[in-house]
């Protein structure tokens, strides 16, 4: 089980970085408009900086036909480094470019998932990981949870190296069930990964804990204790 953030914010992945056991980072170009006119190679190079070589970075690229994503793809290794996995909307001129990405054993997210059928080609097509857009599916009454659940059935049966990163949340409840259906990986904005530890209760805890030992031993810690 992996989690990833989306996002491309510098100061929310120095933060998520330091303080949980996040995998990776992924992104799209939705996500990168959000911090504006960026200078793109520069910034992921300090998104590596920021995780460094053990965790992943998923980027996207733009153009719609084969020639063009493979040109991306190594533009995007070129500029950043050559352990970025590049993402992939699973199209006809996707599949394509997936297939010739790996014969280059370049690092592939086969992206925009929608549908089972497009989950089962990438698979086929060699892609690493496969990226179900979960909410996006339920907003159109696709059975996201059941798609999940294909996807992981498949890799078992067959024996696929590839692996589900779902993707595309609004809370921790569709994140939850994504994992128990058998995605390995999952990304979602940091919001929603921190909102699960926000939760007043946990803070109300850990305060009652807190008075309870002060009525006892005042301002004294566990460290003062002989
Ligand atoms: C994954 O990396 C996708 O690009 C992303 O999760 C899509 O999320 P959205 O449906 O919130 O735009």
């Amino acid at each position: 089980m992996k989690y990833l953030i989306d996002t491309a914010n510098l100061e929310m992945i120095t933060k998520c970085n330091d303080l949980l056991p996040i995998a990776g980072v992924t992104s799209n170009p939705s996500i990168i408009k959000k911090e504006g006119k960026i200078d793109f190679f520069a910034h992921f190079r300090k998104i590596r900086q920021i995780i460094g070589s053990e965790k992943a970075i998923h980027i996207q690229i733009l153009a719609q036909d084969s020639e063009g994503i493979i040109r991306e793809a190594h533009k995007i290794l070129d500029n950043v480094d050559k352990n970025v996995y590049i993402k992939v909307p699973v199209t006809p001129q996707g599949l394509k470019a997936v297939q010739l990405l790996k014969k280059e054993n370049i690092g592939v997210t086969a992206t925009a998932i929608y549908n089972k059928t497009q989950g089962f080609l990438a698979m086929e097509a060699g892609a690493d990981f496969i990226a179900p857009y979960y909410n996006r599916m339920e907003n159109l009454d696709i059975d996201a949870a059941d798609t999940v659940a294909s996807f992981a059935n498949m890799i078992n049966a067959y024996g696929y190296e590839t692996q589900i990163i779902a993707a595309s949340f609004k809370n921790m409840a569709q994140v939850n069930t994504a994992l128990a259906c058998g995605a390995q990986l999952v990304t979602m904005a940091p919001d929603i990964l921190l909102s699960a530890l926000a939760v007043p209760s946990i803070k109300k805890a850990v305060d009652d804990f807190d008075d309870d030992w002060k009525k006892i031993f005042g301002n004294s810690s566990i460290c003062d204790m002989k």
